[in-house]
């Protein structure tokens, strides 16, 4: 499974560092939808689906957190602990986040708005649908 982490371009001087994204520049679609997930508790892990075309990227603005990714044949975990570094989580990619510090932020950046009909929230029907997918590839 390749893991695609990028390295955003961060603007630095003597006031302090500074990040910008644009879609299709520095992100890989249109950003339709942000959100993000702070105050979680400890030893809380989220998640818990896939995503039948939600595409997204995962940056840890604060503090740090990890990042379970299962594409039905494989898993990698990934950490997130610098501020200009972002995870690219696509479709049909069954993702957990843990290990949250108790001072974490992460936000995500999204290609749709919220569909609920977009999760796949059960872990066998995500194996099947994968390997369903593979099938017809
Ligand atoms: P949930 O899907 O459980 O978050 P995660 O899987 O990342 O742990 O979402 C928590 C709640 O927030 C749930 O009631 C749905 C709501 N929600 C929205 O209204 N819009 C959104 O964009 C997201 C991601 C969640």
């Amino acid at each position: 499974m390749q893991i695609v982490k990028y390295a955003f371009q961060q603007h630095g001087d003597d006031r302090g560092m500074l990040v910008a994204l644009e879609e299709y520049n520095d992100i890989p679609f249109e950003i339709k939808r942000v959100y993000y997930m702070y105050d979680t508790k400890e030893g809380v892990t989220r998640g818990y689906h896939a995503h039948k075309s939600l595409k997204q990227i995962l940056i840890c603005i604060h503090g740090s957190c990890k990042i379970r990714l299962d594409n039905g044949r494989e898993k990698k975990i990934v950490s997130l602990e610098k501020p200009y570094e972002g995870l690219y989580v696509p479709n049909n990619m069954w993702r957990e986040m843990y290990d949250f510090s108790p001072d974490a932020v992460l936000m995500v950046l999204a290609s749709e708005v919220y569909r609920e009909e977009d999760y796949i929230r059960d872990y066998d029907t995500f194996l099947k649908m994968v390997k369903e997918g593979l099938e017809h590839a």
